[in-house]
């Protein structure tokens, strides 16, 4: 055998031994300690299913809630709801904040519906809340917890975690990273031409957690409207024949329409899921550090992010922008996830 055959054989034999190893660190992410803030929300229990599906990766140690979508003893009972769908009634979830810091609040049950679950029945769940309120355990929690070790997931208004901050900044010694579905730039806003929902509905809170000086990560409508669902994607999800593929086929059908319509697309976001499976599968997602502002003044810009995405003003680059993600990845990652539920 000549020695030019060695050296290839020896070469294939070093790639193929690359790519195992490439591809068992990508799939050995480290176990998180996570807290999801949240405003169920059709979206919102889609993220919490996959969540709860995911406790090699994810350690939800609570949900806490905030009103938002709808008010909040429906966000409430939406998440116990979630809860009881995963089969993980052990997660405690506490209520938190029933409006935003400042402005008045808003709400969107035209999109998701009254009972803030649009497309299936909703109950009473058997387990109830958890005793105390969602900012004081917050609170408790990062205070005491190892240095830097839990993450937070912030699918609504961030206001808990801003009422946290202005009560207790030492708080910011327990958290890992924050990572926020919320915002928009270069895909324009949800709410109004400029604002997505979650910073239009409390853009002081925030303000508050921008200014808190802790790892963010923002998972923006400029990534979540590139991951849409379509009839194959949601036929995937339902031909899984448990209650979990069943419900979220049903939500999903419902919750798209609006935003088909609004922006003429062939299938719907489903934002806060999106946070999920950044956390579970980071290697799905790309985006670059920016410099992020939010505006906070009366008027037509109130509630816009401005990411600074080409470092013109070069500010201090404080936010981590997902801005593109793999559309299919995260639906068979989904799939798969809710295939573990009953
Ligand atoms: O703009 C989308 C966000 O607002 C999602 O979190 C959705 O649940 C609503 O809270
Ligand atoms: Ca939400």
């Amino acid at each position: 055998m000549s020695r030019f055959t060695l050296y290839l054989q020896q070469l294939l034999r070093s790639l193929m031994l690359l790519s195992v190893l490439s591809a068992t660190a990508a799939q050995a992410i480290e176990r998180r300690d996570l807290i999801i803030d949240t405003d169920p929300g059709a979206d919102d229990v889609v993220a919490l299913l996959l969540a709860l599906a995911s406790p090699e990766e994810l350690n939800v140690l609570a949900i806490t809630t905030v009103a938002g979508n709808v008010r909040l003893d429906k966000t409430s009972r939406n998440a116990r709801l979630a809860r009881e769908w995963a089969g993980r009634e052990e997660v405690p979830v506490y209520a938190g904040a029933p409006k935003p810091l400042v402005r008045t609040p808003i709400y969107a049950e035209n999109i998701h519906g009254q009972e803030g679950l649009p497309g299936i029945a909703v109950h009473e769940p058997v387990v109830g809340l958890a005793s105390g309120n969602a900012v004081d355990y917050l609170i408790q929690t990062l205070t005491k917890a190892p240095p830097h070790s839990i993450t937070l997931a912030l699918l609504g208004p961030e206001t808990n975690l801003a009422l946290a901050l202005v009560q207790a900044p030492e708080i910011t010694q327990g958290i890992k990273e924050v990572v926020v579905m919320g915002g928009a730039h270069f895909n324009g806003g949800n709410i109004t031409p400029v604002a997505e929902f979650n910073m239009f509905a409390d853009p002081h809170a925030a303000q508050v957690v921008l200014a808190s000086g802790v790892k963010l990560t923002y998972v923006p409508l400029d990534v979540t409207h590139k991951i849409l669902t379509s009839e194959l994607r949601i036929k995937q999800i339902e031909a899984l024949n448990n209650q979990a593929g069943k419900l979220v086929g049903d939500i999903l059908n419902e919750y798209v329409k609006a935003d088909m319509v609004q922006y003429g697309l062939p299938g719907g976001p489903v934002h806060d899921a999106s946070v999920i499976a950044y956390l579970l599968k980071p290697e799905l997602f790309s985006g670059r550090q920016v410099n992020l502002t939010i505006d906070t003044r009366e008027g037509v810009t109130f509630g816009q992010t401005v990411a600074d995405w080409y470092d013109t003003l070069k500010h201090d680059k404080n936010v981590f922008w997902v801005e593109n993600g793999d559309a299919q990845g995260f639906f068979d990652l989904l799939t798969s996830r809710l295939s573990r539920l009953k």
